[in-house]
């Protein structure tokens, strides 16, 4: 089913539903970015300090943004629009729908570019190009990609046109289907991965690193960057799962649902740190090599281990798949948006807004190789020589997506009477009161704090 339709349909299912929310949760945001920040922000720490996010403020906003969307039966500013309308609340709560669909439009700039990387190595696969890779030489081959921004760019205008062509079609149903299968596909790939990461001599060691937290290692910016991360993997702040939350019909029970899709999201994301570290520390690896982690460590893997070539063709077109589905559900809030104030079609409204993302993307192309010395914000000592790339993924993940989540659950826990949350959320009285807890309190002061302390 597509993401918008005036007449309103619903999910043919719970299962469809949970399928779209699993799609847009599980991305490159748990196979690229959740090892890459673990290696950057302190190992076990980092890990740790992302788990409590996720389940004491990810879960509780997740339950938050769908009952809202269920609530509303319209778009995330609309929706927001609506309620705030009918509970006589200041406007001023839509701001959220807005700063989602901002926040939307600047993270599909850069995702794409590295959807576009995970799309260069399904063709370096193709043509073997992984056998026999040692630790230097598989440096050198991130290198190169990076180095070319005319490769760079070919490779993220693959990505926007394949996400463009899904929303232009309406076939995103087609691509859920795909997702039925696709998707536990990637799981199972990920679990033969840890059974080879096993075989590297260093699985304990990367299996310390993960889970072993010590907290010397981790600085505020880095819980920061676990909290900011725990909304990026599961979508939240952007309206996103607002949107999926309208189609919903009235008998899902939203909190079984939202437990589902949080400990899928976790369950890939850990499976992506166990292949990954016991491979960075057998080779001797960086594990703070930073986004070209996975792109240095899998092909080594690949490159030397029997039907390498076969299970690295895989991985990397799983790969694109989860990244696809969701860049999928990051375009839509801007096309709708778009479509909703302008003269433009469905159709023509898909493509500014495709075009105006892949434009942007430009910058963080660039980032890797002309660019790579201009930080823009240079002069402030926090922003020391971070690029264009590094400062959208800053905005977004440290500042966009943590403050709108912090105006949803203040909203929800403190501006919705309690009868009507109830009514909306079909689970017992202790575990509502837990949830209520959570959204009023611990999510609130918990973002706060991380935020105040690492400003
Ligand atoms: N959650 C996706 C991932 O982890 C990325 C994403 C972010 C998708 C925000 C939609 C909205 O890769």
């Amino acid at each position: 089913m597509s993401y918008k339709s005036h007449s309103h349909a619903q999910w043919s299912s719970r299962m469809a539903f949970v399928l779209a929310a699993v799609g847009s949760s599980v991305g490159l945001g748990n196979i690229w970015k959740f090892p890459y920040m673990t290696g950057e922000s302190g190992g076990g720490a980092f890990v740790l300090v992302y788990l409590i996010c996720i389940f004491l403020v990810g879960l509780p906003m997740l339950m938050s943004e769908w009952l809202l969307g269920r609530l509303g039966q319209k778009n995330p500013i609309s929706t927001m629009g609506d309620i705030t309308r009918r509970l006589k609340r200041s406007r001023a709560w839509v701001l959220i729908g807005v700063a989602g669909i901002l926040g939307a439009y600047l993270i599909l700039s850069f995702y794409s570019v590295i959807g576009g990387w995970a799309l260069a190595y399904i063709q370096m696969a193709v043509v073997d190009t992984f056998s026999g890779l040692d630790n230097d030489s598989v440096g050198t081959l991130f290198g190169n990609l990076l180095a070319s921004p005319v490769e760079l760019l070919l490779w993220h205008s693959l990505f926007m046109i394949m996400t463009i062509g899904v929303v232009v079609g309406g076939v995103a149903g087609g691509l859920e289907r795909a997702a039925k299968t696709l998707m536990p596909a990637l799981a199972v790939l990920l679990v033969l991965l840890v059974g080879y990461a096993a075989t590297t001599g260093a699985f304990a060691e990367g299996a310390a690193y993960l889970f072993t937290p010590d907290f010397s290692k981790i600085t505020r910016d880095g819980i920061l960057a676990a909290l900011g991360h725990a909304f990026f993997t599961l979508s939240l702040g952007m309206g996103i799962m607002m949107a999926y939350g309208s189609y919903l019909s009235d008998d899902v029970n939203i909190g079984r649902s939202a437990l589902i899709v949080v400990v899928m999201d976790t369950v890939i994301a850990l499976l992506a740190g166990l292949a990954i570290f016991p491979i960075v520390f057998a080779n001797g690896l960086d594990a703070a090599a930073g986004p070209g982690l996975i792109f240095q460590t899998l092909p080594l893997a690949f490159g030397n281990m029997a039907g390498g070539w076969l299970f690295g063709l895989l991985f990397f077109v799983l790969l694109v798949f989860a990244a696809w589905t969701s860049a999928i559900s990051l375009l839509e809030p801007l096309v709708e948006w778009i479509e909703e104030r302008s003269p433009l079609s469905r159709v023509g409204s898909t493509i500014v807004a495709g075009l105006a993302t892949w434009a942007l993307g430009l910058a963080t192309v660039l980032s890797f190789n002309i660019w790579g010395d201009f930080a823009p914000l240079g002069m402030f000592d926090k922003f020391a020589g971070m690029t264009l790339f590094d400062l959208l993924d800053y905005v977004t993940s440290k500042l966009l997506l943590p403050l709108t989540g912090l105006a949803t659950v203040l909203f929800v826990g403190w501006f919705m009477g309690r009868d009507e949350l109830r009514s909306q959320l079909n689970m017992s009285d202790g575990a509502f009161a837990l949830w209520r807890v959570a959204v009023r309190f611990i999510a609130p002061i918990g973002v706060v704090i991380v935020f105040v302390s690492s400003l």
